[in-house]
This record gives C-alpha cells, sequence and structure tokens, in this order.
C-alpha cells in the first residue's frame, strides 16, 4: 500500500512491459481476436495496431472455428512475421495428452501459416488433468519448436503457482485472465502473485466489452484528462506492474483510441477513487 496516496500497487509509467523473466518486452495494449464480425475491416485494424507498436496479437483456436487464427496469419504476412508477437491458446481438452496438445498446436499453426507462435496458453485449467502434467504438454510444443514460450489463462493464484513450480525446462511467462477497472477481483491475490513471480498478466475484457465507454464515472474522470473512458479504463490496467490490456476492435479508429491510452498515466488520486469505487 502507498501510505502517501492510498493505491494499492506501486504505479508502472512504462508502456513497454516485460514479458515475464524472458528479457523480452511487449506493448502495454496488445489487440484480441474474440467475436470478430468483419474480417477485412479486422485485417485492416490489425495491421494499423501494429503499425503503431500495439504489435501483441491475441488469438485461440476457438474463437470462430479457427478463422481468427487464420485472420493474424494474413496480418502477419502483411507486417512480417518478426513484426508481430502472436499469442494463442489451445483448449483444455487438448490436454488430456501431450500427443493431442502436439495435433492441436500443429493445426493452429496450419491456419495461422506459421512454423511457430510466440506464446501458447492453455485456455483455462483442465481439472481433471493434475496441472503439472497440462504444464508438462505446453512445455513439449516449445522443445517441439512450436511456440517460443509457454504461459496459462483463467488460472488463479493457486493454480498458477502450481504451474510455476511444475515446470521443468521452460518457465510460465503470462496469464491470462479478466481484469477490468469494473471487474477488479485479479486484485486481491493473482496480480500480487504475478508480480512476485516475474508473470506477466494479460487482462482480457479490458472494456467489459463497450460497458465501460459508458460508465458514469470514468466519463467524469475522463473528462478532466480530455481522454475517453475507454482510454481511462485501460490506462488504469498498464499502470499496474507487469500488466497488459488486450482489448478487442475490428475498427481502425478504435485502434488510434488504444494508442491514445498510452504516453501519460492517471493521477495516483484518480487510480485510488477507481480503487474505492468498484
Ligand atoms: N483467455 C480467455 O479466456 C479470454 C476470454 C475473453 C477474451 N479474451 C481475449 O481478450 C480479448 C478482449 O476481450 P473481449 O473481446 O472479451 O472484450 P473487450 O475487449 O472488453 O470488448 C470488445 C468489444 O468492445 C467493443 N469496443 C471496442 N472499443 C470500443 C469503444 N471505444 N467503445 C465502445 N465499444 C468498444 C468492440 O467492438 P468493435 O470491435 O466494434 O470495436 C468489441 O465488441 C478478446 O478478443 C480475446 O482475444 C480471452
Amino acid at each position: 500500500m502507498d501510505i502517501l496516496s492510498g493505491v494499492r500497487f506501486p504505479i508502472d509509467e512504462s508502456d513497454r512491459k516485460p514479458l515475464g523473466r524472458t528479457g523480452e518486452e511487449l506493448p502495454a495494449i496488445g489487440i484480441g481476436t474474440y467475436g470478430i464480425r468483419d474480417y477485412r475491416a479486422a485485417e485492416e485494424a490489425l495491421t494499423h495496431a501494429v503499425e503503431l507498436g500495439m504489435n501483441l496479437v491475441d488469438t485461440a483456436e476457438m474463437y470462430d472455428s479457427g478463422r481468427a487464427e487464420e485472420l493474424v496469419g494474413r496480418v502477419a504476412r502483411r507486417v512480417g512475421r518478426d513484426n508481430i508477437f502472436i499469442v494463442t491458446k489451445l483448449m483444455p481438452n487438448r490436454f488430456v495428452e501431450c500427443s493431442e496438445t502436439m495435433r492441436a498446436a500443429q493445426a493452429s499453426l496450419r491456419r495461422l501459416g506459421l512454423d511457430a507462435v510466440d506464446l501458447v496458453l492453455i485456455h483455462w485449467p483442465n481439472p481433471s488433468v493434475p496441472i503439472h502434467l497440462q504444464v508438462r504438454c505446453l512445455e513439449r510444443l516449445v522443445d517441439a519448436g512450436m511456440a517460443r514460450y509457454i504461459g496459462v489463462s483463467n488460472f488463479d493464484a493457486d493454480q498458477l503457482a502450481e504451474a510455476i513450480i511444475s515446470t521443468k525446462r521452460h518457465e510460465i511467462v503470462a496469464d491470462q485472465v479478466k481484469y477490468s477497472p469494473l471487474d477488479r477481483r485479479v486484485e486481491n491475490r493473482l496480480l500480487a502473485a504475478c508480480m512476485e513471480h516475474g508473470v506477466t498478466l494479460q487482462a482480457y475484457t479490458p472494456l467489459e466489452r463497450g460497458a465501460v465507454a459508458s460508465n458514469t464515472i470514468l466519463i467524469k474522470i475522463a473528462q478532466r484528462y480530455g481522454k475517453t473512458p475507454v482510454q481511462v479504463a485501460l490506462n488504469y490496467l498498464i499502470s499496474r506492474p507487469g500488466v497488459v490490456a488486450i482489448p478487442k476492435t475490428e475498427r481502425v479508429e478504435r485502434v488510434e483510441e488504444f494508442r491514445g491510452a498510452m504516453g501519460w498515466r492517471l493521477d495516483k488520486a484518480d487510480i485510488s477513487l477507481i480503487e474505492r469505487l468498484f
């Protein structure tokens, strides 16, 4: 606790965030690909995001039955593979047997048109497989050259701790979880656990599917900065150490809006206002 301001976590002023303890950095804001309606528009929006430096793109094998991965592959070919950091997620039922994990990853890579993704996550924990076995299958993907890094998604603090101690060859670099100013449950334990273990927290549904845009308190705060409530919501999240937000849009103008969430920070007083209100 910051005694002077009441802010619960130290404020991170940087718009580049460490990826776990890899020594690599990610932009504080990347783009998600769930629920795309217009794939042509989305390709333009994602390409624009990468060109603006928001080159972290999140997808999953289950998004639109693989169509989202195909889209990300097209974007990667447009911008150049080395200019984009691609995260994909495999379904928990793929982790019953590592051979099935490998098959699913191969199918994802085929859709993406790539030899390897940058980061592969298990989409949520499989309750019927011990966590150490899920981690073993993730590690195999790196051993096989299909992914550069591994991580988890929707793991709580205890599940994350178990995953971390289960690793033998490759570290867990990220936990992708729901986090927005209107849903701050991760601040109870998980955020501190990520900070302690050097794990990047990827905040999904950071805009509450658009609901932050009409929140009267966020609107009021935004007016003081000449910003939008969406920019305030994203800024709140990236003010946290090790937190990267992955809002989704398929519109170029909203990509621009996301960019405007970086390069400045909310005052401590406004951060603590949000902490106290929601
Ligand atoms: N690991 C997991 O289990 C998990 C779960 C959910 C999501 N995710 C990832 O996280 C990403 C983001 O989460 P999300 O898609 O659930 O929700 P979100 O980013 O909170 O919201 C996306 C929605 O908000 C709209 N939106 C974007 N900018 C806006 C603005 N300025 N004003 C009003 N509405 C706006 C978008 O519409 P437009 O496209 O029309 O702009 C879209 O419908 C996903 O795409 C996915 O990659 C992961």
